[in-house]
């Protein structure tokens, strides 16, 4: 039989992330930086002020495509990750949502069946979304070549944390009474959540995003089975319907906080890259997670505030570490306000050095 398989035309991946997110090792890891478009930045600021509030910067799909676009110019990083948040899947399902400055996120919390009865299904999130998906399609027109674009949601855990308190918490004590005290509830919002991220992030495909991150920001407050449960089970059936609808859509992983629990998490969650926090040395991650895959992190984000001698060498033992195998430099957890710009260009002049 002669062979009558087409010849693979797909273009070979030529943009650095998408070269180290399918298990190339490159000689120069490629950067970027959560929240990388932020307050730290004075062109940042600018155009926030011109928006008035965050929400609104948000869903104003030009002034949200200026700010992802401004870390890009600025520093040359290898890639834009939309400028949204989490908290806008739990807005789009209904929940009541505000920023309060200086303090942090506002929702009306969910405590019972009702609550979660009253949240809108999965389906019918995209109306409220649609300025995001905007946003998507603008920076897939805007980006120089070798740029990919990150698309993002929180991870359900996540999510849940906040809808049921109504805000951060610093132990997620709402989340867990809920969860330990009506699981069926807990585990009908979870669904809800889950439902609705797999919706959004495939949304974000289609309007471009190449690549999408699952941020899991407290999953280290789950504990034995629960972590199973709540923070892989979640990540993996995402990752599964995101590649059933896109296939080959590379998928990143930030169970933060894991600890011993990031061993194995590429195997359990099916995500292609494991975002790593500052909690776990990077010589560690290199022997016990990167074996299984593609990982990104880990520099401490105050090393941004600090500076100095600190920075470099702390950046250079960070990549001496994972320049081995599949890795993505980034910071363990987000920039902050106070971090300085001009710190953020010796990080990157260390790493591509
Ligand atoms: O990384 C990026 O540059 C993309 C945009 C992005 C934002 N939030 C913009 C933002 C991303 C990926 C997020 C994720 C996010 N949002 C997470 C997960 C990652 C993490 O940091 O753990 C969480 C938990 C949120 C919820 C949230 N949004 C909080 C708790 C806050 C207030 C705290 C703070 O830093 O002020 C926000 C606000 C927020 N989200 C800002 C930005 C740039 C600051 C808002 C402002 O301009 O005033």
């Amino acid at each position: 039989m002669p062979d009558t398989t087409p010849p693979d035309t797909t273009p070979p991946k030529t943009k650095p992330i998408l070269r180290a997110l399918a298990g190339e090792t490159l000689p120069v890891p490629p950067i970027w930086m959560m929240r990388q478009a932020g307050r730290y930045l004075p062109e940042y600021r600018a155009t926030r002020a011109r928006a008035g509030d965050f929400l609104s910067l948000c869903y104003n799909s030009d002034l949200a495509t200026e700010v992802t676009l401004q870390p890009i110019r600025r520093y040359g990083f290898d890639a834009a990750i939309l400028f949204a948040d989490i908290l806008l899947v739990p807005q789009a399902l209904g929940a009541d949502l505000w920023f309060v400055t200086g303090e942090g996120p506002r929702l009306s919390t969910i405590t019972d069946r009702a609550g979660v009865d009253r949240l809108k299904q999965a389906a019918d999130i995209h109306e409220t979304l649609a300025p995001i998906y905007q946003t998507v399609r603008n920076l897939s027109g805007a980006l120089p070549p070798e740029v990919a674009l990150i698309g993002f949601a929180g991870a359900p855990w996540t999510v849940a944390t906040y809808m049921i308190a109504g805000r951060g918490t610093p132990d997620q004590g709402p989340a867990h009474a809920l969860k330990d005290s009506d699981r069926a509830v807990f585990d009908a919002l979870m669904e809800r959540i889950t439902e609705a991220t797999i919706e959004y992030l495939s949304a974000q495909i289609a309007a471009g995003a190449e690549v999408v991150k699952i941020f899991d920001s407290w999953a280290g407050s789950l504990t034995g089975a629960d972590f199973e449960r709540y923070a892989t089970e979640p990540a993996r059936r995402i990752t599964a319907a995101l590649k059933e609808r896109h296939p080959g859509i590379p998928v990143i992983a930030f169970p933060r906080g894991a600890g011993e629990k990031y061993v194995g998490f590429h195997g359990r969650s099916g995500a292609d890259c494991v975002a790593v926090d500052d909690a776990v040395s990077a010589e560690w991650v290199a022997e016990n997670v990167q074996v299984d895959g593609c990982v990104q992190g880990n520099l401490k984000s105050s090393h941004m505030v600090t500076g100095g001698e600190a920075l470099v060498s702390e950046t250079r033992r960070t990549v001496e570490a994972l320049r081995h195998g599949p890795y993505i430099f980034n910071l363990g957890h987000g920039i902050t306000p106070d971090a300085d710009p001009d710190n953020v260009q010796r990080m990157i002049d260390a790493v591509r050095g």
